[in-house]
Order: structure tokens, then C-alpha cells, then sequence
């Protein structure tokens, strides 16, 4: 939706035009997954797909929210009463920025809030970041909270391991506020250094395609939590803070330590991803762009086969564009269902896409959607 229809529904709403309206983006992740909590390397970058906000500021104490989105009405709330694990809606993201915000110290007394997020829900495409962003980003200038877009990301992120209760790392709340058009965020997990990489395929006569595999993905199901737990344990076995302090050319030696087979898969796994973000950012940065393609299907099946996240569908995608003569395809995201992407010369985008389309046809699978991705601006104030 765009940013009069929301400024127009929230006059509807509230009854008065809204102090300002804010948009931030939902991501694709490029190369670096299930890195972010191993304190390793990703390289997400913005989708054109943004949650726009329209936000008035109050000073007494009530937190009303209204999304577009879905039917329920206006949401009511007092933001000294807003506690962790205690909503399942939507309304979680938004209240659990107000939360984690006040919880810091900073004084946000209360808003209007009406939202409406054109990022596809459950599809692996960060759209719970977007809206926890554009609401912090809103409230950040509301209240004169002077927090920088990473400050803002890694209290988005508390709000949704603490108060929502997923246990996601950085990286996607880090995208939609940090992302720059034309580029993609080479993102230092562990000290939160960000190199903006230009990344412009279209000057190179390439696309990326997102396919949405129309599976739906959540992060508080298990599975994800079970991944991190046994990174998390084999960096306790190898003796290291993190799986980041395992260097690549010790991975053999580290692997030789451990004799839980699963374990060692998830450690080959995040180590050889952070040395495939590592070859993504050095291809990029010597021009040779088309050699990325082989490295992000490395990785795809690598999450596949090592840290087995994806499904019948992402393999499905990924086989299909290869076969159709994609230069490159890996799903990204957590997984679990979601999207996947593929990188494709200009010219084969219809080629590829329709391969994929009636392989899902012939499957018997839900119709994906596909798009093309264009790296897209971050999280930013439209009015
Ligand atoms: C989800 C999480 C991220 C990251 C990815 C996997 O998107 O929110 O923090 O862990 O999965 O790379």
C-alpha cells in the first residue's frame, strides 16, 4: 500500500493526520545463512517490498495498533503493561519494539499506530523485521531517541527474541534498517561492522529471481532453535566462543574432534558458509560477478545435505533453474519452506521461470510465486 493510502486510513482511523509516515523493507539474503548466530558473516540486501507506518505520537501511556493486513480492529494497549511471550498476533512486533525500547531506558510514552506491509508473510523475506522496524524507526524520531539504524536493529531483535519469543539472530532486522539501494550489506556478525558491497545486476545483464515456494515458514517452531543449540554446542566441544572461531583451514582437524555426527554437520556447515560470504564479497569486489552463481549453489546444498533446513520445494526450485540454465540458486532465509533464490543471465529470466513454474506444475505443488529482487533503499522516513 502506498504511503497516502496509509496516511489517508490512519486519518480514517484516529481521526487526525499522523505526525509522519515511515516504510522499512523486507530482505533476501544473497550468500551467509544460519551464520548470524554463530557470530559469522552474512550478505542480505532490501527488497522494493516495504511495511509502511503511519505513527502519532502520545504521551499517556496507550499503545493503539491497526494493521491493513488483517481484520481485527484497532488494538488497544498501555505500554507499562506490555509483557514478553504474552501475544501471538502480529500486534507482538510492534509492542515488542515499545518494549524493548522502554525496557533500555528510553522514554516512549505511548502511540498511533496503522500499518500495512506489502512483504509476503511466512515466505523467509524478513516481513516480521520490516514491521518491527518501521515502528522503531517511527519511534526513534518521534520520541528524539537519536539511535542509529544499528542500535535500532539490535533492539528489533530483542523485541523478537525476548518479547515474540523466536530465537533469530541479527541479520534480518540489520537489513531493513541498514540496507542501501544498489547494494548488499556485508554484515560482521560478531562486531557488527557493515560494508555497503555494490551489487547492481541489471548494469551486468543479469536478475535475481526470488521464487516464493508458497510454503510457509516459522521461526518458533523448533527446528530453528535445534539448530542453534547444536552450533551452540559444538563451539562448547571445539572449546570457542563461537563456530566463527573455527577457521577453514582447521575444519578438518575441528571435524576430527568431534564424534557426534550431527554436530559435525552443522559445524562443516557454518564454517564453509562463512568462507562462501567471504568468496562472494571478493568476486564482487573484482568485478567477476557471474563466478557467484556456483558458489550460492554450494551453499544451497550444503544447507541441504549438512544443515538440513530445506525442503522438497527449495531443492525443487533450485534443480529445476540449474536444469533450465540458471547461473546459480540456493533457498534463503531460515528455511523450512519459504523463498529461494536464483540468479539468471537477462535473457533466460522467462526461460528459467517458466522451468520452475511447470516443474512445480508437474510436482504437484502449489503455484510459487516469482519476482525479481532489485537491491532496494533500508528503513528511512517518507513524510
Ligand atoms: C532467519 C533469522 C535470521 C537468520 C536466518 C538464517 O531469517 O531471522 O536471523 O538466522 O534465518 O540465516
Amino acid at each position: 500500500m502506498a504511503a497516502p493510502e496509509v496516511r489517508s486510513g490512519f486519518t480514517a482511523l484516529y481521526g487526525a493526520a499522523p505526525d509522519g509516515i515511515w516504510s522499512a523493507p523486507g530482505r533476501v539474503n544473497l550468500i551467509g545463512e544460519h551464520t548470524d548466530y554463530n557470530d559469522g558473516f552474512v550478505m542480505p540486501f532490501a527488497l522494493p517490498h516495504t511495511a509502511v507506518a503511519a505513527v502519532s505520537r502520545r504521551d499517556d501511556g496507550v499503545l493503539r495498533l491497526h494493521s491493513a493486513d488483517t481484520d481485527g480492529g484497532v488494538v488497544e494497549l498501555r505500554v507499562d503493561e506490555l509483557s514478553p511471550l504474552s501475544d501471538r498476533e502480529w500486534t507482538a512486533y510492534p509492542a515488542g519494539v515499545v518494549w524493548a525500547l522502554r525496557e533500555a531506558g528510553h522514554l516512549v510514552t505511548g502511540a498511533d499506530v496503522h500499518l500495512a506491509s506489502a512483504v509476503p508473510a511466512g515466505a523467509g523475506l524478513s516481513s516480521s523485521a520490516a514491521l518491527e522496524v518501521v515502528v522503531a524507526l517511527a519511534l526513534n524520531d518521534l520520541f528524539g531517541l537519536g539511535l542509529e539504524p544499528g542500535q535500532l536493529a539490535r533492539l528489533c531483535q530483542r523485541a523478537e527474541n525476548v518479547y515474540v519469543g523466536a530465537p533469530t539472530g541479527i541479520m534480518d532486522q540489520t537489513a531493513s534498517a541498514c540496507c542501501e539501494e544498489g547494494h548488499a550489506l556485508f554484515l560482521d556478525t560478531r562486531d557488527l561492522a557493515r560494508r555497503q558491497i555494490p551489487f547492481d545486476l541489471a548494469a551486468e545483464g543479469m536478475r535475481l529471481l526470488v521464487v516464493d515456494t508458497r510454503v510457509k515458514h516459522a521461526h518458533n517452531e523448533g527446528e530453528y532453535g535445534k539448530r542453534r543449540a547444536g552450533c551452540e554446542k559444538g563451539a562448547a566441544l571445539l572449546g570457542v566462543d563461537a563456530l566463527r572461531d573455527v577457521p577453514h583451514d582447521g575444519l578438518d582437524d575441528a571435524l576430527a574432534r568431534l564424534d557426534d555426527e550431527e554436530v559435525r554437520r552443522l559445524v562443516r556447515h557454518v564454517v564453509t558458509e562463512d568462507r562462501r560470504v567471504e568468496r562472494v564479497v571478493a568476486l564482487l569486489e573484482s568485478g567477476d560477478t557471474r563466478a557467484i552463481g556456483p558458489v550460492l549453489t554450494e551453499g544451497h546444498a550444503s544447507l541441504r545435505d549438512d544443515f538440513r533446513v530445506s525442503c522438497r520445494e527449495l531443492d525443487l526450485v533450485v534443480e529445476s533453474a540449474l536444469a533450465a540454465g540458471a547461473l546459480g540458486a540456493r533457498m534463503t532465509g531460515g528455511g523450512f519452506g519459504g523463498s529461494a533464490i536464483v540468479l539468471v543471465e537477462a535473457a533466460d529470466a522467462g526461460t528459467v521461470t517458466k522451468a520452475v513454474e511447470e516443474a512445480f506444475a508437474a510436482a504437484g505443488f502449489t503455484a510459487p510465486r516469482v519476482f525479481e529482487a532489485v537491491p532496494s533503499p533500508g528503513a528511512r522516513r517518507l513524510s
